[in-house]
């Protein structure tokens, strides 16, 4: 109960995220609750399609069993003019027995054979020319994520370009692990794909709706499992394309914040974190270089203002208990100049 609510919590937290970030990631600028049931990409399409056959099949089953039983409860209830002797007691009965064994086995059957072909009809997709090709890394606890062809890193917002039926432009993605077993899952756009240690996984999405779909972690994967959100901004051709080129651009070098940047390069920082452009190119960490065009952090955990990153900076865990970044234990001074310098980093 408590785990949902926090879960609650947080998505409402990225709902008022999305209303108020000036970064707006097109359409209306929502990220609706995550359900099943209102696909906007097409593998969740086909897994709705899916689960509302196999919701008939099992439904009418569920009609049938319980009618009987109704039936049977009302036909044979005892009456007033009951004499109390037993009914007649029936032993055996080979068609009955077979009955009841290859109906069953007939719709388990039926049930099997829908679900692989849906199956292999989304996993046998091929990759088109016009795919946006992306690499998503899963760690303790936040997703890296990579445009290998476009030259970008980021964490934990995938923005992909809307994709028109009528000229699809899908979104493939590659999953890697970089600890333990994680599980991709972005309810209205595709089903789970776990994310393996030493194993590449393969999914897809065409979202057909601009707008914001939040994602999260679907396997256990440690303290902050919970804390494992994953944000799909959806844009048009033009936004994307206008956000591609803001993240393909330089760290930004403002002479203000020198103070900052040099302190930055002398801490630990630069060994787990990487601001391309500078010797920071640590990889355990998010990359930095454009973290303030991002809405959260910690993985969606809380909202990316500059009062979150210098209490982050200080103590990451009081924010995200067990994140694995130590408290970095600077002087009031230092931590404010570090803070000025990502605050920059926009
Ligand atoms: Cu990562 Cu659960």
């Amino acid at each position: 109960m408590l785990r949902l609510a926090r879960r609650l919590l947080l998505l409402a937290t990225t709902v008022t995220i999305f209303g108020t970030s000036p970064a707006t990631a097109g359409g209306n600028g929502v990220v609706q609750t995550p359900s099943i049931f209102t696909p906007a990409s097409t593998p969740a399409f086909a897994i709705r399609e899916l689960a509302l056959i196999v919701l008939g099949i099992t439904g009418v089953i569920f009609v049938v069993v319980a009618g009987l039983t109704v039936y049977a409860l009302m036909r044979f209830r005892r009456r007033r003019d009951d004499d109390g002797r037993e009914p007649p007691q029936v032993y055996g009965s080979r068609q009955l027995e077979l009955a009841w064994t290859v109906i069953p086995i007939l719709i388990v059957v039926v049930l099997f054979l829908v679900t692989a072909r849906y199956i292999f009809a989304i996993e046998g997709r091929p990759q088109s020319p016009e795919a946006l090709e992306v690499t998503i890394v899963g760690h303790q606890w936040w997703w890296e994520i990579r445009y290998p062809r476009l030259g970008i890193v980021t964490a934990n917002e995938l923005h992909v370009p809307v994709s028109d039926p009528a000229h699809p432009t899908p979104t493939f993605i590659t999953l890697q692990s970089a600890d333990v077993i994680h599980s991709f899952w972005i309810p209205q756009l595709a089903g789970k794909m776990d994310v393996i240690p030493n194993k590449t996984n393969r999914i897809w999405i065409d979202p057909q709706e601009p707008g914001g779909y939040v994602g999260q972690c679907a396997e256990y994967c440690g303290l902050q499992h919970a804390g494992m959100l994953l944000i799909v901004a959806v844009q048009s051709k033009e936004d994307f394309a206008k956000w591609a080129a803001q993240q393909q651009a330089p760290a930004r070098n403002d002479a203000e914040v020198q103070a900052g940047r040099e302190l930055f390069s002398s801490l630990s920082c630069i060994n787990c974190h990487a601001v391309r452009g500078t010797k920071a190119n640590g990889v355990f960490g998010p990359d930095l270089t454009h973290l303030m065009s991002r809405w959260t952090i910690g993985a969606g955990v809380i909202q990316n203002t500059p009062e979150n990153i210098r209490a982050w900076i200080d103590d990451p865990a009081s924010l995200k208990p067990g994140a694995l970044m130590p408290a970095m234990k600077l002087s009031r001074d230092d931590l404010d100049k570090v803070t000025a310098y990502l605050l920059a980093l926009r």
